[in-house]
């Protein structure tokens, strides 16, 4: 499937909309029209359920150290600015972003080299050398590529220095160009070397994937959506729109555990959105800068922290594989310790092979990060930094802490064995919006279903889980006559209590069942001829076209026991 396809599907079926599309769209934010409102809900219900309300604390689920508690909550999107000051957002919650100098676009600089690869205008310079097996330019021609310039880089590429300085630059790229080749240039070192302006200069450009202009060097970009809180605007009001929901739950670990009767180890659920003002969103939904967090932090004893992390990976991964990823496009990777975060003692990522990534390579869907104890004690004694194999707080030139924490007491008290001790944190970290993504990308399918003349026909759907689907059944007569309608209304309103269900009395019958296979519809319920002899419904079920038939009044408990079982 090419990405091209589904986010015209999610457009023409009313489930992603481009924000304020009427005034020509804003960049990284997207709205959820009426299928995908109901999509994203399911996806936070079937996380709520299955990781909140559902748990039985009672067992020991397979895997874990011991049995455990949830709960949730529901902090604000605005907190104090201390919580960034402390949790290290303000200081260290940076991209590196390189500017344009032609066209003055911002771009973030680990994502240059990979956008070059796609731009249109390296595609069609490509086009015009000769690029052996490793990459390395088996031939490039001076001559071809100032004739490149002169005609198609103008209009792809006008920033680029060999476009906008064919004439001065041609003698020394002339000469250059022949020692370089010779060495096993590869593409992106011959990309550098035409956007370089000055031949002798030192040090090469880095080209801009829109225009080909010169970037910047790469400078700090700190993420968080700035705001104001009251009438003034001045420092002392500034406020921030939370990149995480994470750290609503540790400033609220005492008010959970003084107004509720949890123990260690248990966990805090919070689903909400978070902002990123990222440099450059992309991906459809995947990078957008207003997004949706379902994030746990877990609290256990730090002599079972690993244990609890171990768990918690193959927890979280489970559960997309349960919900109908596939082990094939799905994987859990460990990152490597250049990786980690700055508090991380270990992070395993859930990824998945997204359609718009080259093959083989895949993009973070959760992250699972045992966060030790740097999160309570940040906000109990101010910002840390690490020294060595420890956190100290980090301290400003006069020796006093940079930023203060609460000074509130977090630790915790275990009232059986009277030990005290900060608790270590596992965090399992998800996004509805690219859980959506990824549910949305696995259901795309394509097959051939015979017509009413049995010849087969194209037909596209989303195979979606029926606890995901916007719509579980649609229900419909037959024909516009001989009662059918009436009996079709009267399932449809016994059903609607309970089920998202759609009632749908227009067009030929195999039309009404393709317009509910790409929306994901499991279940079609059709009143017949039969149905007036005997009582009976078909139902028909999306993935393998099987009907079969029960009694009318039973179509509630078949559609809603095939929800729950469907594996
Ligand atoms: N509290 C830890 C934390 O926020 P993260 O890896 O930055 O970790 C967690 O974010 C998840 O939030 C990601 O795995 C992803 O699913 C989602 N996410 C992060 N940035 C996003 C963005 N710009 N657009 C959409 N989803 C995003």
């Amino acid at each position: 499937m090419e990405m091209d396809q589904l986010v015209s599907l999610c457009k023409r079926r009313g489930f992603l909309f481009q924000s304020s599309e009427i005034y020509g769209g804003l960049n990284g934010f997207w709205d959820y029209g009426p299928m995908g409102v109901e999509l994203k809900r399911n996806i936070r219900e079937a996380w709520w359920q299955d990781m909140v309300t559902g748990h039985n604390e009672l067992v020991v689920p397979p895997g874990a150290p011991s049995a455990y508690q949830m709960v949730g909550i529901d902090a604000t999107i605005i907190m104090h600015p201390q919580v960034w000051k402390c949790s290290g957002h303000y200081d260290l919650f940076h991209d590196m972003m390189q500017t344009c100098r032609q066209c003055k676009r911002l771009f973030r600089a680990d994502q240059v080299f990979d956008m070059l690869k796609e731009a249109q205008w390296v595609q069609s310079l490509a086009s015009t050398l000769e690029i052996g097996p490793e990459g390395r330019l088996l031939k490039a021609d001076a001559e071809g590529l100032l004739r490149w310039a002169k005609s198609k880089g103008r209009k792809l590429a006008p920033g680029l220095a060999l476009v906008r300085k064919a004439e001065s630059m041609q003698p020394a790229l002339l000469s250059r160009l022949a020692d370089l080749t010779g060495q096993g240039m590869s593409l992106p070192e011959l990309l550098r070397f035409l956007a370089t302006e000055e031949a002798g200069a030192p040090g090469l450009q880095t080209p801009c994937p829109d225009c080909g202009g010169d970037l910047t060097e790469p400078r700090e970009f700190n993420l968080m959506f700035e705001t104001h809180t009251g009438a003034v605007r001045d420092e002392s009001s500034r406020t921030f729109l939370r990149p995480e929901t994470a750290q609503g739950i540790f400033v609220n670990f005492k008010n959970v555990t003084d107004s509720t009767r949890v123990r260690i180890p248990f966990g805090i659920a919070q689903i909400g959105k978070s902002f990123r003002n990222e440099i450059t969103p992309r991906n459809f939904t995947f990078r957008s800068r207003e997004f949706e967090q379902m994030e746990i932090e877990f609290f256990c004893h730090p002599s079972q922290s690993a244990a609890w992390y171990r768990y918690w990976r193959d927890r979280r991964y489970q559960w997309y594989v349960e919900l109908g990823l596939s082990s094939e496009r799905l994987r859990l990777r460990d990152h490597s310790p250049e990786e980690l975060s700055h508090y991380s003692c270990g992070t395993a990522d859930i990824e998945y092979a997204f359609p718009f990534l080259t093959p083989g390579e895949f993009g973070e869907l959760e992250g699972v990060a045992h966060r030790g104890d740097f999160d309570l004690r940040s906000h109990m004694e101010g910002k840390l930094v690490r020294q060595g194999d420890h956190f100290v707080v980090e301290t400003d030139e006069t020796g006093r802490p940079k930023h203060r924490g609460s000074g509130k007491d977090l630790a915790y008290f275990d009232d059986e064995t009277k030990e005290r001790y900060v608790p270590h944190v596992i965090e399992p970290s998800a996004g509805a919006d690219r859980a959506a993504l990824a549910f949305l990308c696995e259901a795309y399918t394509e097959d051939l279903v015979p017509d009413e003349h049995g010849k087969p026909t194209p037909r596209l759907f989303l195979r979606l889980h029926p606890r995901l689907a916007p719509i579980k059944a649609a229900v419909f007569p037959l024909v516009k006559k001989d009662g059918m309608p009436e009996i079709a209304r009267e399932i449809y309103s016994q059903l609607k209590p309970h089920l998202n269900v759609f009632y749908d009395e227009k067009g030929a019958i195999g039309r009404r069942y393709r317009r509910q296979d790409e929306i994901g519809t499991p279940f079609c319920i059709t009143v017949d001829g039969q149905t007036l002899a005997d009582g009976t419904v078909t139902i028909r079920d999306r993935d393998t076209l099987r009907q079969w038939r029960v009694k009318k009044e039973e179509c509630l408990s078949e559609i809603s026991g095939r929800i729950r079982t469907r594996s």
